[in-house]
């Protein structure tokens, strides 16, 4: 079998880490990465290496781990992959899928919150993140009151298990409340803190959506590149549409390799939510060169402003009402359809516990 080699640019390129923090991860890791010339600096990297470090930049990065929290992770990998049964999932991360928008008042909330429901008719464990400031959240639409949110979380220090509010089918509600705006604001610890009880949650359940709210703010964008895979909504508005096109252009500025798709809402027909997906694929194929995810849409119906005043998801309520039907549809799309699975995700845990061992037992551990 060949084995290719992999220089540190190619390396820093693959990654997105600087080559100072490639060295430190090498050196702190290095059980896990199984070095041979570990003293002088690594000139050629494995497959196996750089999808350990990309494991190890995503737990420090994106979830606040420390050195020995990582340290206990990959060892947990291991560990798991040896006893588990072959075939058999291991426990693994929710697929985290955030919804947002260029433009406020889309639909954001409405889809978030019966894309879960939709989600938990099918069995599938589900929580949701209320990022959003908006007015209408995501607790009003489910018809319950938390009674925390994110900064009893952050500030009092309650336990996560404290902070959620159950919504219908067991769907686990996280409501952002002023907690959003502190975030910004956060102290390197209270952010490693949070960031461990949203990986927690993200333990708990299969799937994790985040109500990102809508523009190019500062936790919009955050919680979107926490996500494995985007959600951009929009309506056939024109300044909607621009908005889109602006989002998704900052948002593969900050990840090229980012999942995103759109769903178009408030349309009149499958023909006429074509051509609202065609006009921003088109320009986001010409000068982004990416090519957006065709998740489906949302026809406009009044049963969705119904529900809303039941304070009673439109899928609980209305189930066989259009947008539900639409609702269900875009569903289907993101479970089965490859048009938006992250298979990066789907896979890097198995790939990662190989990659781990490969690499230990190449070091004779
Ligand atoms: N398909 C639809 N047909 C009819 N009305 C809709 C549809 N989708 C959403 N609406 C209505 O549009 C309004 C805005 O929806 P929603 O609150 O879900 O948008 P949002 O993107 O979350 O807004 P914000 O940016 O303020 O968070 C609500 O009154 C909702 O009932
Ligand atoms: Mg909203």
């Amino acid at each position: 079998m060949v084995v290719r080699k992999f220089s540190i640019k190619q390396v820093i390129e693959k990654t997105g880490l600087e080559e100072s923090e490639v060295r430190f991860y090498e050196n702190a890791f290095r059980e896990f990465l199984a070095f041979t010339r570990l003293d002088s600096n690594q000139k050629d990297f494995n497959e196996d290496q750089i999808e350990v470090l990309i494991r190890i930049r995503d737990l420090i990065k994106k979830r606040g781990f420390t050195v020995d929290e990582v340290k206990r992770e990959l060892k947990c990998i291991l560990k798991k992959g040896e006893v588990s049964p072959a075939g058999a999932r291991p426990e693994s991360y929710a697929r985290v899928i955030a919804v947002t928008s260029g433009k406020g008042g889309v639909g954001k909330t409405t889809f978030v919150v019966n894309f879960a429901i939709s989600l938990a008719l099918k069995k599938k464990k589900v929580a949701i993140f209320d990022a959003d400031l908006g007015l209408a959240n995501v607790h009003i639409l489910m018809g319950v009151k938390p009674q925390f949110n994110l900064s009893h979380l952050i500030q009092d220090g309650f336990p996560l298990e404290d902070v959620i509010t159950t919504g219908p089918l067991g769907i686990q509600i996280l409501s952002g409340g002023q907690g959003v705006r502190e975030l910004a604001n956060l102290k390197e610890e209270e952010r490693r803190s949070l960031l461990r009880q949203i990986d927690k949650l993200e333990r708990s359940v299969e799937y994790l959506i985040v109500d990102t709210g809508a523009g190019i703010s500062e936790n919009v964008l955050r919680f979107a590149s926490f996500a494995d895979e985007i959600v951009v909504v929009t309506t056939p508005n024109v300044a909607a549409a621009a908005d889109a096109y602006s989002i998704i252009k900052i948002l593969l500025g900050m990840e090229p390799n980012a999942k995103i798709g759109l769903i178009t809402n408030e349309v009149a027909s499958m023909y006429h939510s074509k051509n609202v997906f065609n006009r921003i694929n088109v320009a986001v194929e010409k000068y982004l060169n990416y090519s957006l995810g065709d998740l489906g849409y949302i026809v406009t119906d009044e049963y969705i402003k119904a529900a809303n005043q039941l304070r009673k998801p439109l899928l609980l309520s209305y189930p066989t009402a259009p947008a539900a039907i639409c609702v269900k549809s875009i569903t289907e799309t993101i479970l089965n359809d490859k048009v938006f699975v992250n298979t990066r995700k789907e896979s890097s845990f198995q790939e990662i516990m190989g990659a781990v061992r490969r690499t230990m037992v190449g070091a004779g551990v």
